[in-house]
Formats: structure tokens, sequence, C-alpha cells
């Protein structure tokens, strides 16, 4: 087996990278800035960047699927990641010296239980969660850290809900840079904390939530020696929009109706939309997936502006506002998108609005009870990632998906990232019950219509047999 040490995939790319730039999103603005500039947003009008690939320079598109296909079977490092594998369309050329763990290549898996729970004949769940570190952030942390590494980054720093740090902890210690994490103290599942302790990351508990950190991002991007790797640097966004090529692949280019998922900071929508949108424009396929987003009830300021641009009837234009109400005080035991203040709103409404689809939110009980749904099908996801099954049966109920459409949602992390939230959910004891200043208690317990709590049982065979019999 290849060694996935960093030194030993420094081969030949060919790609066509070299000609891919930097550009600001705003029509207004479209300033564009070369590719090893070292900024994450436009500096002429502080929009959001985003690589343009020059995909006008891609030659003999039609021929992409079927050499991406012939890489399955190689055993050169860039060929086995699931990023690297579409490199073609990747802004690096022949020398980069790759930092891989072999991220993306996660299962399309079809899902019974879910679909009869949402409402459909059929349900594809897109298992982000069997990513190196578990969460669908590897996809783009490779790319990120093979960017920081070109440019002779000392330290790579993020703000994170947990899994962007254990994310970027790991793939900096595959390329043996410093390491900073901020986390909001005491809102981060410990199972991820762990693993950036593991990673040997420097930890940073700030006392604020996860908006605090990124503000802090948003200070410490001045210095040259650091290199940011939240969603906001576009070169994370083409790690992750590889999934939708991938998706595509394992769909045999049939472009799939719906395709759902969670929203935190925005930057998995934002990338999937890019990605998706990229495949039409080399007419590798004929139309874009409804993309839809859901966010958690308490942590949901897109989605409150999808709304009112849907009452306005407004969501059929591309000449979106400029203007988001964000959430003060977010609230979710689904801590991963604990987020009020997402920093890619605007590429990912840019790419609903394009596609069609929408922005909703879904409650805690509703988050709670798709969760253990999905983990019925035998697959398991982490909080967050049940939004999708809990919006795509919203969805399926506002008539926004038909039963016979079909539907992928994309999970995001493993089931083991947050434990504790799955402990709680069967033993009866999950609450949402104190606000985050410690407030009244609100209704304290979800009580979980799929609860599977353990049951003491004498040590003797009779007594398991009679559970066996009272649970048949
Ligand atoms: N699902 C999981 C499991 C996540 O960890 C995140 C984001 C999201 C969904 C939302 O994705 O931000 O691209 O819209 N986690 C970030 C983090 C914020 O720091 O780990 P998004």
């Amino acid at each position: 087996m290849n060694d996935p040490n960093p030194k030993a995939a420094r081969r030949a790319t060919a790609t066509v990278g070299a000609e891919a730039v930097q550009r600001c999103i705003l029509p207004s603005c479209g300033a564009s800035y070369g590719i090893r500039e070292q900024i994450y947003v436009c500096p002429r009008c502080g929009g959001p960047l985003e690589i343009d690939c020059a995909l006008e320079a891609v030659k003999q598109a039609r021929d992409l699927p079927t050499l991406w296909e012939s890489r399955a079977a190689s055993r050169d490092p860039r060929d086995r990641s699931g990023v690297w594998r579409y490199r073609e369309l990747l802004p690096f050329d022949d020398r980069a010296p790759i930092v891989t763990l072999f991220e993306g290549n996660t299962p399309l898996y079809e899902a019974p239980r879910g679909a009869k729970y949402a409402g459909l004949s059929a349900l594809h769940l897109k298992h982000q969660g069997c990513n190196p570190t578990s969460s669908f952030k590897d996809t783009g942390m490779t790319v990120a850290v093979t960017q920081a590494a070109l440019l002779g980054a000392r330290t790579v720093v993020c703000a994170s809900t947990g899994n962007t740090a254990a994310s970027l902890a790991a793939y900096a210690a595959r390329a043996e840079l410093q390491c900073a994490i901020l986390l909001p103290q005491g809102q981060i599942s410990s199972a991820k904390l762990a693993q950036s302790m593991d990673y040997g990351a420097i930890v940073c508990e700030i006392a604020g939530n996860f908006d605090d950190c990124m503000r802090l991002i948003g200070e410490l991007a001045d210095e040259p020696f650091i290199y940011i790797a939240n969603s906001i640097n576009p070169f994370r966004i083409e790690g992750q929009k590889t999934v939708a090529f991938e998706i595509l692949q394992q769909c045999e280019w049939r472009v799939p109706d719906h395709v759902v998922v969670p929203g935190g900071n925005m930057g998995n929508s934002s990338a999937l939309g890019k990605g998706f949108d990229e495949m039409l424009r080399l007419g590798l396929t004929v139309r874009l997936p409804k993309l839809s987003v859901i966010q958690a009830e308490g942590a949901a300021p897109l989605a409150h502006l999808f709304a009112s641009l849907e009452s306005k009837g407004a969501t059929d234009c591309e000449d979106f506002p400029d203007q988001i109400d964000f959430v003060q005080h977010p609230r979710t035991l689904a801590t991963a998108i604990k987020i009020g203040a997402p920093v890619s709103w605007k590429k990912a409404l840019r790419a609903v609005l394009r596609s069609h689809g929408s922005i909703i939110t879904v409650t805690e009980q509703e988050i709670a009870d798709a969760k253990a749904i999905i983990g019925r099908d035998g697959i398991g996801c982490e909080p967050a990632s049940a939004t999708t099954v809990a919006g795509i049966r919203k969805l399926v109920g506002a008539g926004k998906i038909r039963a016979e459409e079909s539907v992928i949602a994309v999970l995001t992390g493993h089931v083991l990232k947050d434990p504790d939230y799955v402990s709680n959910y069967h033993r009866g004891t999950l609450s949402f019950g104190l606000t985050e200043q410690g407030g009244a208690p609100k209704p304290p317990h979800i009580t979980g219509a799929f609860r599977n709590a353990p049951e003491k049982i004498a040590a003797s065979k009779n007594a398991i047999l009679e559970s066996l019999e009272r649970r048949r």
C-alpha cells in the first residue's frame, strides 16, 4: 500500500489550474486576483472570493468522466484521493505538494427506512462522515492545506464548532505545519475536541460563541505567517466542490432531482452549488439538481431571509440582497451548526436560487427523531447531518419534493462525533432546557419517538430470551 505521506504524493499533476484566478463574486465588482495571492475576501470591495477555474480552457471535457473512472483502481495517491482524482478542475499545477489522507470516496447508501419516514419512494444518503477525520471537512482541508504549504505558511488557523478544527489539525500534522484552533468554550462535543488534541493542535477555548471566534479569525488574517482555513477561504470550497462530481459519478451521471444539505457557516452548500454548476457548464450534465439547505430553528438566519424572499415572490432572480439579519444568540443541540452569522451566506443563497431549491428550518425534536431514523438504516450520523432528513420530510409535506423524485441527503458527520447526544436521546435525557444565558428552562426534554434505551437484565439465558420475546 502507498504511504499517504504528502512527500510521497509529490508527483506530476496534469491540470488546467494554472489558468485559474481568484474572483470577487459580487456582480458590482468582479475583480480578479492571482491564484497564489494570500487573500480571503476581495481587497477592493470586501466581497466573497471564489476560484474561477478557467473552464473554457478545459480540453475534451467529454472525456473527463472516463478518465476519472479509470483512476478508481490506481494506486497513485492522487488517484486514491476522492478529491485529487478530479485534479483537472483544481487550481494547481503539476508540482503541487499535495497533502492528502485519502479523503473522499465516501459511500452513497440507499436508506429505505429514511425514505419511508420522509414520504419518498427512495432516499440516498451521501455519507461524508466516512472521511478520514469523520466529517465532510476533509475534502476541503486537503486543498486548503496544500495551498498553505505552497504559500510557505508557518501556522494554519481556524474558528470551529469542532469538525473544521479536527480536520485542520489532522492535515496540518501531515504537512508538519503549526496549527491553532479557536473553539467556543464549552460548546463543542468532547469527541471533536479530543481529535484536535490528539492531532497536536494548539487548542484555544475562547470565552464566546462561534461567531466571536470567526470575528477573531478576521483579525488574525492580517498576519502574513498565518493561513486561515475556514470556508471563507475559497480553496476549501474547491476541495468540497468535488463531492458534487463524486455524487454524479456514483449516479452514473444521471442528475438527482434534489440534493439536501445542512446549513451552518454555508461553505458546504456553496461548494456543492459550485461543483454542480461546473459540471453543467462543461456540458457533462444537462441541468442542476435543486439544492436545498436546512437550518436548525434556533440558528437560521438564511432560512429567515429566504422565507422573506419567498413571501415577496423574489426567489426567481439572481439579484440577491446584500443584507441579512444575523442571529445574535444562536441555539441548537446540533452544535456543529450553532452559527448566527454565516460567512458564506451570499454564495449559498446564490447556489440555492440558481437551482430553484429551498432554505428551511427544522425543530430540535425533528432533528433528533430524524437522526434516530437514519440510525435505523444502519448508517448513523451526527445531529447536524440529520437536519437533512428532517428537512426532506417537511419539503415532501409542503409539496416541494414529490414522492417519486430522486433525492440525496448529504450526511456531514459520523455518529461517533457526538455520542453524548445519541445516548441522551435514547435514554430519554436529551434536554434543550436552558437558554445560553442560563435563563428559564424551555420544555426540558426531547421525547424521542424512536428511543432505544439499554435494558438491565439478570445474568440468565431465560431473562435474555424473555427480553427478546417482549420486543418482537
Ligand atoms: N454539518 C456538520 C457536521 C458540520 O460540522 C458543519 C459545520 C455543518 C454541517 C455546516 O456546514 O458550515 O459548511 O454550512 N461545521 C463547521 C465547523 C462550522 O467548524 O466544524 P457549513
